[in-house]
């Protein structure tokens, strides 16, 4: 009997001890992979070594891992082709939605089987002090987010290189003690590793909130780069029936665009914590300035057809309408920046604010040097005005 306990405790102890590497795996989608080991020290001690690898097609900028539930204070692993057939491992540490930085004091070695073959770049990684920051091992399951970036290849070595915004990001759960076992240097390029798929619980958020990212920056661009900027030209240098029905329809569209806008980017961006960042402040200066600019319309209009002449609110209403305008141009490529979009939606943003920008104020100028001949001619012609039928499209 006592033979058989001896044994049995032999076998355990054994198998302990050459417990085989266990890897557990997500893949994702699109070919994109990451695997996980947890050596068997890691697992009782709480601290050591973990094991990652992550790969997918070449076709991506970048590829990367990170631990926690968002991007707020999460260590991320950022994989990138390095220019020379390999790649090249960033650690980064991410403090919320902003390019996370390099983040030289997590303990992290590039391993064999690493590289770029076939169209697919592989990063096999050990990091030493992962478990910092409170991440534990030996739990049941951890929370991991992941993301990515189609386009060009990086091409460098450098692990500070700047990367462009996700198109694709999501979370997942690891499930731990699939990962747990062995103590493999190497464990992704041991022959005899059980490799489970572990299907960690996607979160199915992939680029959620992007459609509103996106809503906001087209509703918003509508309005500055095009409705407003045209609705102004058109009070200026417009002359036909009709003209200030057509200033009324084109800024209240402009002025709904914008609302809306707004309303989506304060959405965006008090979840996303970005309220302090300049862009959104000018939205909320844009907002207090074009909050009652239809009514001051109104009420300059009103007092014009009474007098002929421009008052106070007429003032306000024309100078807060130009300033917004152009405000509203910048901004938007502050919100460009913010965003970290590609150079190319950057050119064209650029060209139209460029050519939008140049014909308003060009109308403006423009507009006020030929008013300031008809105003000047005799008192009667303010009297003509005013009696004209047309009345309602004379240029103010
Ligand atoms: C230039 C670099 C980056 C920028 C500018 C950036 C920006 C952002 C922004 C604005 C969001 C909010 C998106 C939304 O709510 O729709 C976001 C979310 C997210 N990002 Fe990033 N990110 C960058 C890099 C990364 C990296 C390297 C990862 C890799 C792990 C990552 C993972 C995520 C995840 C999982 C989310 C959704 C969860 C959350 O809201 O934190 N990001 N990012
Ligand atoms: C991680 O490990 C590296 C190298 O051993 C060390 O220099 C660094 O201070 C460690 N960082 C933390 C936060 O433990
Ligand atoms: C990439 O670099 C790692 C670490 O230096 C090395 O072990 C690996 O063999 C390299 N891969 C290729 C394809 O050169
Ligand atoms: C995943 O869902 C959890 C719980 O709803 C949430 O706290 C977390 O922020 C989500 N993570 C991602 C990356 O979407």
């Amino acid at each position: 009997m006592r033979f058989h306990h001896l044994t049995a405790t032999l076998c355990a102890l054994s198998l302990g001890a050459f417990a085989q590497t266990k890897v557990a795996q997500n893949c994702v989608d699109s070919g994109v992979c990451f695997k996980l080991n947890i050596p068997q020290v890691t697992a009782q001690n709480g601290a050591g070594n973990i094991f990652l690898s992550l790969s997918g097609p070449s076709t991506y900028s970048w590829i990367a891992l990170g631990m926690g539930s968002s991007m707020t204070n999460s260590n991320m692993f950022v994989m990138y082709a390095d220019g020379t057939g390999n790649v090249t491992v960033s650690p980064r540490f991410s403090q919320g939605h902003r390019q996370p930085q390099l983040d030289q004091s997590l303990d992290v070695e590039l391993l064999g089987g690493s590289g770029i073959q076939n169209g697919i770049m592989t990063a096999n990684i050990r990091c030493g002090n992962c478990t910092r920051n409170g991440a534990n091992f030996a739990a049941q399951s951890g929370q991991w987010i992941h993301a990515r970036k189609s386009g060009q290849s990086m091409d460098t070595t450098d692990a500070q290189a700047r990367i462009m915004m996700h198109d694709v990001q999501d979370g997942f759960t690891w499930t731990y003690p699939d990962a747990v076992g062995g103590a493999s240097a190497n464990p992704f390029a041991t022959s005899n590793t059980v490799v489970s798929n572990s299907l960690g619980n996607s979160n199915g958020s992939s680029g959620g909130n992007s459609n509103i990212l996106m809503a906001h920056g087209v509703l918003a661009s509508l309005a500055f780069l095009v409705f407003f900027p045209l609705g102004a030209i058109i009070m200026r240098i417009g002359r036909f029936n009709g003209v200030l029905q057509a200033h009324i329809a084109t800024q209240v569209l402009s002025w709904l665009l914008f609302v809306t806008a707004f309303g989506l980017g304060l959405y965006y961006g008090i979840n996303g914590k970005y309220m302090s960042q300049a862009h959104p402040i000018i939205g909320i200066v844009l907002l207090a300035m074009l909050v009652f600019q239809p009514f001051a319309g109104w009420l300059h209009h009103r007092q014009f057809l009474r007098s002929g002449q421009r008052s106070a609110v007429s003032h306000g209403h024309i100078w807060t309408g130009r300033i917004a305008i152009i405000l509203g141009m910048i901004n938007g490529g502050l919100g460009l920046q913010l965003a970290s979009v590609e150079t190319r939606y950057v050119i064209a943003y650029s060209v139209v604010a460029g050519v939008m920008g140049l014909a308003y104020i060009a109308a403006t100028v423009w507009g006020e040097i030929t008013r300031s001949r008809r105003t000047s001619v005799t008192p009667s012609e303010a009297e003509k005005i005013r009696s004209s039928p047309e009345r309602s499209s004379v240029v103010a």
